[in-house]
């Protein structure tokens, strides 16, 4: 499937799945994380169906990062790429959305979830859900301004309560946004807790356009379920995705009716080669830059190393790669480690906390 094509990148609804009757699969946008190299290094394990890109952020003279607009120009996995955008001055939305609109974007997505205090401050992300009247604007001009792709927003539940919910979804409806993904959480709660998903079934009964469920879909199985049990029309991974980058091939594996892949540790040792290799930090990063970035990646991935979070504890003292490699080499290959499966959820208690959104 090739996203340039007009067919493809004009329909409205969202993107379908590379495999027809599978689970459309979404890597989440994560900045500082979904860099194109590290989306080049998710797909060698097994793409999603859909890429988001970090959010371009819009104000007043704001161009678009070189280094996000890569993630879409040059992405080379083949896959639709949504680009996401986060800001509510109008007219710079106008201009910023005319620049997307003449690459090859599969969509273009509001961000109504960042829950960093000096973004909602400001009233963008996840502040909108605190003022609808603003929100209400900028899907007006966002949806005047969409015409070449798709128009999609990535809402939270609400600020501080679930009040915002039911009006958000009439403006979602007013507007005519051809998807929508719900992040299962308020602002508020950030990252922490279970998600309710309730609020994504409700979704689905009363909007006519497809949903994307996200938060804490841990695994292959928890995926799937959330998706069957609030009719969500296909699901969107974040942390879960840098810990296992095998779980979009997995879902669509699982959803043909195969047994998916069983990754091993020796794979994992594999896995944060190529992230180091891949470089998904600054170009130009020193090595002791470089490794500080790769922890943050293997914070997550550690979270099924060990149950004990013994791996993590020990990688984050590593000061350089030598010693960052013998730290993997030891709990990843060795005393035939390398041969023990990966597990498909992470150890309950191994924490890696996201430290932005
Ligand atoms: C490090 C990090 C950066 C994130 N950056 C973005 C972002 O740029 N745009 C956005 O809409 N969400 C962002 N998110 C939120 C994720 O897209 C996702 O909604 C959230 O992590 C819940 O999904 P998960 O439980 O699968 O991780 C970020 C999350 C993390 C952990």
């Amino acid at each position: 499937m090739n996203p340039t094509t007009p067919s493809e990148s004009s329909g409205s609804g969202m993107p379908p799945a590379a495999i027809e009757g599978t689970l459309p699969t979404v890597l989440a946008p994560m900045q500082d994380v979904t860099t194109l190299p590290f989306m080049k290094v998710i797909a060698r394990c097994g793409s999603p169906d859909i890429f988001f890109t970090e959010y371009f952020r819009v104000y007043p003279h704001s161009s678009l990062e070189k280094h996000i607009l890569a993630s879409i120009t040059a992405n080379g996995t083949d896959r639709p790429v949504i680009a996401q955008v986060l800001g509510n001055s109008l007219p710079d939305i106008r201009r910023i959305t005319a620049l997307l609109q003449r690459h090859p974007v599969a969509g273009i997505d509001l961000n109504v979830g960042c829950p960093a205090p000096k973004i909602y401050k400001n009233k963008a992300g996840g502040g909108l859900l605190a003022d609808l009247p603003l929100l209400d604007r900028i899907l007006e001009t966002l949806r005047e301004s969409i015409t070449e792709t798709r128009f999609s927003v990535k809402i939270r539940l609400g600020f501080d309560s679930f009040e915002p919910f039911e009006p958000v979804l009439e403006l979602i409806q007013k507007h005519r946004v051809d998807f929508v993904t719900i992040h299962a959480r308020t602002v508020r709660e950030m990252y922490r807790g279970e998600p309710h998903y309730e609020f994504i079934a409700k979704a689905c009964s009363c909007l006519d356009i497809p949903v994307i469920a996200n938060g804490n879909l841990s695994s292959p199985a928890k995926a799937i379920r959330i998706a069957r049990e609030t009719g969500a029309a296909g699901v969107m991974i974040g942390r879960d995705a840098i810990r296992n980058p095998w779980i979009f091939r997995q879902i669509r594996e699982a959803t043909q009716g195969m047994e998916p892949f069983q990754p091993r540790l020796a794979d994992v040792r594999t896995y944060i080669d190529w992230i180091y290799m891949a470089n998904p930090g600054r170009p130009d990063a020193t090595e002791r830059a470089r490794v500080s970035h790769l922890k943050k990646f293997v914070n997550f991935i550690g979270q099924g190393v060990d149950p004990e979070g013994r791996f993590v504890k020990t990688m984050r003292r590593a000061e350089n790669s030598t010693d960052f490699f013998r730290v993997c080499d030891h709990f990843l290959i060795e005393g035939g480690r390398d041969a023990e499966p990966f597990p498909m959820e992470p150890y309950a208690g191994v924490v890696a906390r996201p430290n932005c959104e």
